[in-house]
């Protein structure tokens, strides 16, 4: 038996897209239900991004998430660029008239959403299977979902939010032939690392190191987080602890400054790609995050991105359910994939930069190692990369 209800607007998805878009219509009195097909347990451990652009971190105040990052968030006012046995600091205050990043990880944005949502009484079903949107060329489209105890839903909606990551369905429900995807491949993945030890730096360290690139971030005062290139096909059993700390010192260690090591508790090797498809919206259905577009980490965009993406349609969804006015969700598509382009381009700027292609190529090198010289030593380049870093586009949220 099939149980029917209705609902205003069906989220696939809980992971910090669809969670915030929840959190979002409930703040402008609209009704949601979100539908996820992991646990709540995996949503909240898994590892991924860890740097807010400073709208982002504002607009996680303005709606009252602010108060754990506040306490605990670590804010940084630039980064370290190396390259050529050199490092150089960006001061990004400086360079942007005051902007500033947050370290504040994903699985802490998700604690604190999902810890909120279900405080206020909002429809969270974690370990659903078999989610299926239908209806699309309806006013009412349909969610349909089997949840954890077996019982098959059915939920009619007045508008489907498709924020189900890179590998969900939502995006493959369009009409065939609507949507028209751009990407790009990489010739190397990134190897990432959780350990605990404290930072050895007081700001993100980027390398471009000639044996490859190799990232210091860090999650705590007490919690490093670092990446290494590696090669695209690359076997996770092929790097025993010892061997990722040695090359982590081998592409970031300068004379006179050690990268301190200690026990890594987790370790997982991510593609890299940039992905966008257009247009993010068919009639009612709405794709937003990682659903619509995936860049590649440098830079750090695509969480950013993905919390810009529901802000825009939160209010554009509230438009069109309390109001009646159509304008804001037709404008949502070309709207986001502005700012999804820029973060596009700059995410794969920063990576061809940066990363070190297999196969020989001076040609290549020489030209990576004279845009790093210029961004280190002309102030307009360096505004650049300080802008496009903190965040280009305004978040607006009244
Ligand atoms: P997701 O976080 O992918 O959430 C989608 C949710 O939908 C998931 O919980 C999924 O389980 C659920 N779902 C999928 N299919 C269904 C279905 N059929 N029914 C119900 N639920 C479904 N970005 C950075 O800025 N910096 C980084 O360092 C970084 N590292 C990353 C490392 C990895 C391994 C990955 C995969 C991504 C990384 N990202 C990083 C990108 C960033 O984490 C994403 O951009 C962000 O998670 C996007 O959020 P989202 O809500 O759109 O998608
Ligand atoms: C992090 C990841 C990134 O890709 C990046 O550019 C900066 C920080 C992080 O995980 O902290």
């Amino acid at each position: 038996m099939t149980v029917t209800a209705s609902t205003q607007v069906g989220i696939v998805g809980a992971g910090p897209a669809g969670l915030l878009l929840s959190h979002l219509l409930a703040l402008r009195g609209i009704d949601s239900i979100v539908v996820e097909n992991r646990s709540r347990a995996y949503c909240e451990a898994r590892q991924r991004a860890g740097l807010l652009e400073a709208g982002t971190v504002e607009l996680l105040r303005q709606v009252g998430l602010g108060q754990r990052m506040d306490v605990e968030g670590l804010e940084h006012g630039g980064i370290y660029l190396q390259f050529a046995g050199e490092r150089h600091h960006l001061d990004f205050r400086d360079l942007t008239g005051g902007r500033w990043v947050t370290i504040w990880a994903q699985t802490e944005i998700v604690k604190d959403l999902i810890q909120s949502r279900l405080a206020a009484g909002a429809q969270v079903e974690f370990e659903v299977s078999d989610t299926e949107v239908a209806d699309l060329d309806d006013d009412r489209p349909v969610l349909r979902y089997t949840d954890a105890a077996g019982g098959r839903h059915e939920v009619r909606c007045e508008a489907i939010a498709g924020c189900d990551g890179f590998h969900g369905i939502c995006r493959d429900c369009m009409p065939p032939g609507l949507v028209r995807v751009a990407e790009r491949g990489y010739p190397y993945s990134w190897l990432g690392i959780l350990a605990t030890v404290p930072p050895s730096t007081d700001e993100l360290i980027y390398s471009r190191h000639e044996d490859g690139f190799a990232l210091h971030t860090m999650r705590t005062p007490q919690v490093s987080r670092l990446y290494l290139q590696v090669p695209a096909d690359e076997d996770i059993e092929h790097w025993p602890d010892d061997r990722i700390w040695a090359e982590l010192r081998h592409r970031l260690e300068l004379p006179g400054w050690e990268l301190k090591d200690g026990p890594i508790t987790e370790k997982a090797i991510s593609p890299m790609r940039s992905f966008v498809a257009s247009p993010m919206r068919y009639r009612r259905l709405f794709l937003a995050g990682d659903a619509a577009h995936i860049v590649p980490p440098t830079g750090a965009k695509g969480l950013n991105l993905a919390m810009a993406d529901v802000t825009v349609l939160a209010e554009a969804l509230t438009s069109l359910l309390r109001d009646g006015n159509h304008h804001p969700v037709d404008s949502y598509s070309d709207a986001s994939l502005r700012r999804v382009w820029r973060a596009t381009h700059f995410s794969w700027w920063m990576t061809s930069m940066l990363h070190v292609d297999p196969g020989p190529d001076p040609f290549g090198a020489e030209l990576q190692l004279a845009q790093l010289r210029y961004v280190t030593s002309s102030r307009a380049a360096a505004t650049t990369l300080a802008e496009n870093y903190t965040g280009y586009f305004p978040l607006h949220w009244s």
